[in-house]
Parts: structure tokens; C-alpha cells; sequence
């Protein structure tokens, strides 16, 4: 080893040892002809000294041509005795801010050009743009809270994993070079060499290859799984992620729930050492949307919508009924008293604030907002007498109010008035620090249907993909179809959708019918999922499972901004790897020997 103790090791037991630190030099400065180095590694960072007047040195001016030709983030060696600091001079936040090493020898390991950016300790506000972070990431990466991000995500693989094994779960690697399938969104295509004009696609996910797995008896499957997805970048979204994906035979809804319960519980205890309250709450998707506005509801603070459409059809105010008579819908968040400021409470949310709402809600393509204060007389507001005293009592019972409490009024076409209510709620939670000292909350929504509607085309889409088994072993015929309900439940972190699973069709029949619904003919069938069909057919067992976004779980349980704070090398918003450039062209024979320019031209030809 080159070094006897890592830089985050010293304290004052260590007093008097002779000790050799490696590392990087994150700062020097020099006071006087004393010299001060910060030395880091992974592990933390220790002040080591050339002090002329105390160092003991075989060779003094060589040990001195050495320290002075170190810069920033060089890679040096020293060795030394571990002392006190001065007094005075102790760094509480650093746990060796105690100690400092007197510096005897010490070595150039290797230089470093000037850096691009500072990877010493800082606020947020002073990085540097992201680009430039992706583009020397092996400079980011130093920095400590990326270093923090990356061995947390590690920590929560490892735990994940070592319960699943005491679970009797296999780690299994499924292809990464597979067939092109359905699975939403565009696929990643690899042109094969020896097939001229015959692609892989890279693994939206391991769907098929795990339920495959079942029919060849696996029964408890486990992958860390990379999943490839050529869509639309979002904060949330990469093109290359990774899943926590498994899969189990023998099993119902329940089973399957409860393992991924015990699994979170047992990481919590090992990565927070805290319990983690299971069950977790189960909610169906259209309370989340009622509710909630959207189908990944942040459950931690209130401020449910509850929608008092049919209460405000007797209340002459024109606004509420133009929208009635569109169709629309009236919901209402009541703004507890006990949640506003104390500067605000005195008389609830000022005027101001009100009119700053109005303003926001218009903002998001709504008409307005509509609002009223429930006093100790009852609700009260400017339009309060359009509301017969029968309808502003029942409001006030649907919506709780109570003395103090501000009712906000949504009105509109009901999707973009629920995703406008769910924006405001999460607007509200923020401006009022509903937040602050909430834990995280997990919850499932359950009861989704099989089927949704694509607006482009009016036909039938799957809800999440087409593999769902449907409540019940049934699908209604006819157009009916369209009501079916499917088992499958998505897991939410803190508003976030984290996972995704169901129960399959293991019925070869079945699997049919729900292709043939998604508008699939015999021959597409055949075309794309024979081999998927042949496997069902050869005693499939009843199974199910889920696919988590590890990415996503630990940029919410580390509060991170972006996904790619948790990953080690992501590709920015035009799916570019800045670190290496990809994607780049290629020399003409790599493409010659794919045939790829061949395909090219045979397509202007035709
Ligand atoms: P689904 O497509 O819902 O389900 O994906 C499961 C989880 O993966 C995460 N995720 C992503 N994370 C980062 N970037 C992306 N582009 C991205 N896309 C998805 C999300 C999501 O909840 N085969 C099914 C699972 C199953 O049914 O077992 C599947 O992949 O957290």
C-alpha cells in the first residue's frame, strides 16, 4: 500500500504515529514559509504541514523542491508525525480537523493540469454548468457529494440485493442484445454483422427474458437491469437507467407487494437505521387522480382536492356554471388555517397572496381561481352570494372548513383541472414550507384499468404494457373491453413514480386476446412475440412482478435535483455522453462491414 491510513482516518488517538497519507492536494496555501496542505481522498481529507522550524528531514531542500512544485489536485504522498493543531486553528466539521500531519517526506505520485473547476467543498450555487461537470465527470465524481451520491447508491444495490438472496431470489443476467418489442417507447437498434440488414434492439427492459425465466422454473428472479429507452429527457429520465427488476411464480398481488414492503424496510434499516412503517398505503388510481391530480400523488402534507361539482350546480355564479355547462368540473382545496404562517393567518392568506394565485392559476391555462373564507358565520367571500347558504354549507362539510381555513375553487375541463389542482397543491406545499421535516412516504396505486385510449388514433393502448393479467381472468367482449381492469400497481416515492409491476397472462389465450385488442392481426402476432407465445404454451406458471428505477429512488431519498447526480457517467439532454463524445461518427469501413451503407443506398434507390 502506499499509504498506512486514509484521509479521513486521523484523530487525536493517532498523536505521535508516523503515518503516510495518499491523495489528491485540494488546497495549499502558505503562511510565512509554513506550508499548508489539504490532502483528500475518498475517505475525507487531512491538513498535512512542511513547517522549516519543525520538520525533522534526511533532506531538507530536496523535501522542499518537492513541496514547491505541487498545484492544485496533484497526486502526492506524505509522510509524517500526526500532531495538534494550534489552538485556534481546529476545524470542527472536519472529524480530522483536530490533528494535522508534520509533513518529513513526501512524493509526486502524479501532476494535474490546472483544473476547470473547483472540486473542493462548495455551495450548489457556485458549480459550475452542468455540461462542463458531464464533460471532466472524473473531476466531478471527486467532489465529495458526488463521491457521497455514488457509494450511497451502491450501499442501497448491496442491501436490496443481500435481501433478496435471503429470500431465495436468483441473480439472473438476461441479454442485452435482444429482439425489438413493444414496450412504449422507441428502442435503441444494434446492427447485426453477420446478419447484414438484421438489428438487435438494446432492453427497454428484461420483461419477456423474466417471464420467461418463470417458465423455465426460476421462480424468484432478481436483476440490477439496465434498461435502454430512446425518449423525450427529463430530470427524471435518462436514455440508459437502471432497474431493481424480479419477478415470482406461485404468487398473487398481495405476495409480490408485501416482499418489495419487507425489501424497503430491510434497506431503510441498514441505510437509515430507522424503521420503516409497512404496509404501505394503497390508494386506486382514479382517488389519486381526484385527489391527488395526478397518477403519482405526494401524500405527505393534505390538501386533497375534493371536487363539489355537483353541489355547485345550484349556485347562480356564472363562472362555475359556463364551465357546468361544457361539461366541466368544480374542485376545491381547502387550505387549512393551522398551515398558513402565522403572518398569514391573521386574517388567512392576504389579499395579495390570493391575487399572486390567481395570477399562477391563470399561468397554467386555468380561467382563474375562485376563493372563500370559512369564518365563524359560515363561508365568505366578494361572490359568496351566488352561493345559496344550503350549498355554502355543504361545501364547507365536503371540504372540512373550518374557522380560518381558505377554499380554493378550480374550475374547468376536468383533466387540465385536476393536473392544475395537483399543481397547486404541490405549488402550495412549497410556498408554505409544508415540507420541512416530512420524512418520505411510500404508497401504491392499485386499480388501474388494462387499456387506455390514445388520443392520436382513438384505438386501445395498454395502460402500462400489454403482458398485465386483468382482474378477475376476464376481459369483457365487445367494446367493452375498453373497461377492463388490469392487476398491476405502481409504487410512488414522494410524488414520484418509482416502480411498476402486475401479474402476467401466463394463459397463452389470454395474452392473445389482449394483443388482438391492442389491434394486433395473427400475422404481427406471429411476427413479434412467436417465440414469447411457443414459451406460454409450454406450462407457464401463474407469476408477476416489478421494475424499479433505482436512479430515480436514490435521487429522491438523496433530495437530488436531476437523476444524473446518482449516476456515475449520464448523458445530458441531447443524449450525449460528454465524458467521451458518444455518440460519433464512424469510418466508412465499420459501417461498409455492417452493410449499413449498402441498406442506405438499396433505400434511395427505392
Ligand atoms: P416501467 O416502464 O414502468 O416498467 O419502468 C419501471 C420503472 O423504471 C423507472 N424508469 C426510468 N428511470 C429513469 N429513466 C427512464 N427513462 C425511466 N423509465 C422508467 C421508473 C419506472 O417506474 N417491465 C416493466 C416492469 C414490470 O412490469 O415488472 C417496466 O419496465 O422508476
Amino acid at each position: 500500500m502506499l499509504r498506512t491510513h486514509h484521509c479521513g482516518q486521523l484523530t487525536k488517538g493517532d498523536l505521535g504515529k508516523r503515518v503516510t497519507l495518499a491523495g489528491w492536494v485540494r488546497f495549499y496555501r502558505d503562511h510565512g514559509g509554513v506550508l499548508f496542505y489539504d490532502i483528500a481522498d475518498s475517505h475525507g481529507s487531512t491538513q498535512a504541514v512542511f513547517d522549516p522550524e519543525a520538520t525533522t528531514s534526511g533532506d531538507l531542500d530536496r523535501l522542499e523542491g518537492v513541496l514547491n512544485s505541487i498545484g492544485r489536485e496533484y497526486v502526492v504522498a506524505v509522510t509524517g508525525t500526526v500532531r495538534d493543531r494550534v489552538e485556534g486553528t481546529t476545524d470542527p466539521r472536519n472529524p480530522t480537523g483536530e490533528i494535522e500531519v508534520l509533513i518529513e517526506d513526501a512524493e509526486v505520485l502524479n501532476r494535474s493540469k490546472p483544473i476547470p473547476f473547483e472540486v473542493a467543498e462548495q455551495k450548489n450555487s457556485m458549480l459550475p454548468g452542468e455540461d462542463l461537470r458531464m464533460r471532466y465527470r472524473y473531476l466531478d465524481l471527486r467532489r465529495k457529494e458526488m463521491n457521497a451520491n455514488l457509494r450511497f447508491r451502491s450501499r442501497l444495490i448491496s442491501s436490496a440485493r443481500r435481501f433478496l438472496e435471503s429470500e431465495g431470489f436468483m441473480e439472473v443476467e438476461t441479454p442485452m442484445l435482444t429482439r425489438s418489442s413493444r414496450e412504449g417507447a422507441r428502442d435503441f437498434l444494434v446492427p447485426s454483422r453477420t446478419m447484414p440488414g438484421h438489428f438487435y434492439a438494446l432492453p427497454q427492459s428484461p420483461q419477456l427474458y423474466k417471464q420467461m425465466l418463470m417458465v423455465g422454473g426460476v421462480e424468484r428472479y432478481f436483476q440490477i437491469a439496465r434498461c435502454f429507452r430512446d425518449e423525450d429527457s427529463r430530470a427524471d429520465r435518462q436514455p440508459e437507467f437502471t432497474q431493481l427488476d424480479l419477478e415470482m411464480s406461485f404468487v398473487d398481488m398481495d405476495d409480490i407487494l408485501s416482499m418489495v414492503e419487507r425489501m424497503y424496510a430491510f434497506v431503510w434499516k441498514e441505510l437509515f437505521n430507522e424503521p420503516l412503517p409497512i404496509p404501505f398505503p394503497r390508494i386506486e388510481l382514479k382517488d389519486a387522480l381526484s385527489k391527488y391530480g395526478t397518477d403519482a400523488p405526494d401524500v405527505r402534507f393534505g390538501l386533497e382536492m375534493e371536487e363539489v361539482t355537483d353541489l355547485v350546480r345550484a349556485a347562480p355564479y356564472e363562472i362555475f356554471q359556463k364551465v357546468l355547462s361544457k361539461g366541466g368540473m368544480v374542485t376545491c382545496i381547502n387550505l387549512k388555517a393551522s398551515m398558513l404562517r402565522e403572518q398569514d393567518a391573521d386574517g388567512a392568506v392576504g389579499r395579495k397572496q390570493v391575487d399572486r394565485l390567481i395570477e399562477w392559476a391563470k399561468g397554467q391555462g386555468m380561467g382563474g381561481l375562485t376563493w372563500m373564507r370559512m369564518t365563524p358565520e359560515g363561508l365568505s367571500s366578494n361572490i359568496v352570494k351566488y352561493f345559496p347558504v344550503e350549498v355554502r354549507k355543504a361545501i364547507a362539510a365536503r371540504t372540512a372548513a373550518e374557522p380560518g381555513d381558505l377554499l380554493l375553487f378550480l374550475a374547468g375541463p376536468r383533466e387540465g383541472t385536476l393536473k392544475a389542482g395537483g399543481q397547486l397543491r404541490l405549488k402550495l406545499a412549497r410556498d408554505l414550507g409544508l415540507l420541512e421535516g416530512k420524512g418520505h412516504q411510500f404508497v401504491w396505486v392499485v386499480s388501474c384499468p388494462l387499456f387506455q385510449r390514445d388520443p392520436a388514433t382513438g384505438g386501445l393502448t395498454s395502460f402500462h404494457h400489454p403482458f398485465v393479467r386483468p382482474v378477475g381472468d376476464v376481459i369483457p367482449e365487445g367494446k367493452e373491453c375498453a373497461t377492463a381492469m388490469g392487476r398491476s400497481y405502481d409504487l410512488v416515492l414522494d410524488g414520484s413514480e418509482i416502480g411498476s409491476g402486475s401479474l402476467r397472462n401466463h394463459d397463452p389465450a389470454m395474452q392473445r386476446r389482449v394483443f388482438s385488442i391492442l389491434g394486433m392481426d395473427e400475422a404481427t402476432m406471429q411476427r413479434e412475440f412467436d417465440f414469447f407465445l411457443e414459451a406460454l404454451e409450454y406450462g407457464a406458471p401463474p407469476h408477476g412482478g416489478i421494475g424499479m428505477g433505482i436512479d430515480r429512488l436514490c435521487a429522491m431519498l438523496l433530495g437530488c435535483e436531476s437523476i444524473r447526480d446518482v449516476i456515475a457517467f449520464p448523458k445530458n439532454k441531447k443524449f450525449q455522453s460528454l465524458v467521451d463524445g458518444a455518440p460519433t461518427k464512424v469510418e466508412e469501413a465499420k459501417l461498409s462491414e455492417l452493410q449499413l451503407l449498402s441498406l442506405a443506398e438499396d433505400d434511395d434507390g427505392a
